[in-house]
């Protein structure tokens, strides 16, 4: 843990008291309306010296600490894209953060294009494993053992158990699948989608593996849940655009939030 995320942590604690988070959670483009329902203080990024300065329209560049459904959490309403300035650790300091506050676990959500025929815009994918499909990774040039990181389960099973138990108490539908980080910031040619589909993948998107990543190298238990907002590139006529995505991830956000907020009583 670094000198600088002890710092932060502590002036965190000063603006939003000493409790210990038990969890954090991060919210993808056009999601960040849950950071609104917690009870808590919002300590905008620009204040957290170190925390990126996440330019991506839609994001809410915020950390607001408190509760939601009876848990204490942080809610990080921004995150930082490896696209935006080539460094894929630039979430490292947050989730030490998060970790130096007392986080167990971290929530990943973001917006994603479905490669499978059956999950459409609108629908959620709980994430059951992803693929690095960038060849990107937040730890090169960590020079302690602990980079070695076993990604088996990197995609906590438990915690995946009672997301699916929450969506299914919601009634609401909650498709699980692979997912395929791809760098971005332009979107996957069709030759690339069919790539992936052989690969495996069942989403692509530009974010989440390299928190994923962060996260498990901190010892934190990770879920991560999607919102479809396209079909990817050559499976459908629909556009495919930054606005689209920004458009559709609303109509996710809602049962996201019911599913979120379901999982998190869980934990009480
Ligand atoms: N590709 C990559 N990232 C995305 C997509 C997509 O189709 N949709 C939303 N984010």
């Amino acid at each position: 843990m670094s000198r600088n995320a002890e710092d932060l942590a502590a002036l965190v604690r000063e603006r939003a008291g000493d409790a210990p988070v038990r969890l954090g959670l991060i919210l993808g483009s056009g999601l960040g309306h849950l950071a609104d329902a917690v009870d808590g203080v919002a300590i905008d990024y620009t204040e957290l010296p170190g925390f990126p300065h996440a330019g991506v329209s839609g994001h809410n560049p915020r950390l607001v600490i408190g509760t939601l459904s009876g848990v204490r959490v942080a809610v990080l309403g921004g995150r930082s894209h490896y696209y935006e300035h080539g460094r894929a650790d630039a979430m490292r300091l947050p989730l030490e953060v998060l970790k130096a506050l007392g986080a167990e676990g971290l929530i990943l959500t973001n917006a994603a294009g479905s490669l499978s025929p059956e999950v459409r815009p609108g629908d959620l994918m709980l994430l059951s494993d992803h693929i690095n499909f960038s060849g990107l990774n937040p730890l090169i040039g960590e020079p302690t053992d602990a980079r070695f990181v076993p990604m088996t389960e990197a995609h906590d099973p438990a915690y995946r158990a009672a997301l699916r138990a929450a969506a299914q108490e919601e009634g609401l539908p909650l498709a699980e699948g692979v997912y395929a980080w791809y760098s971005g910031p332009s979107f996957e040619t069709p030759a690339e989608i069919r790539a992936i589909r052989i690969l495996g993948g069942d989403a692509v998107g530009m974010s989440t593996v390299p928190e994923v990543i962060l996260a498990r190298f901190l010892g934190l238990r990770v879920a991560a849940i999607s919102t479809i907002t396209n079909m990817a590139a050559g499976m459908s006529d629909e556009n495919i655009s930054h606005e689209h995505t920004k458009a559709m991830a609303p109509l996710g956000a809602v049962k996201l939030e019911r599913i979120l907020m379901r999982f998190l009583g869980g934990l009480v």
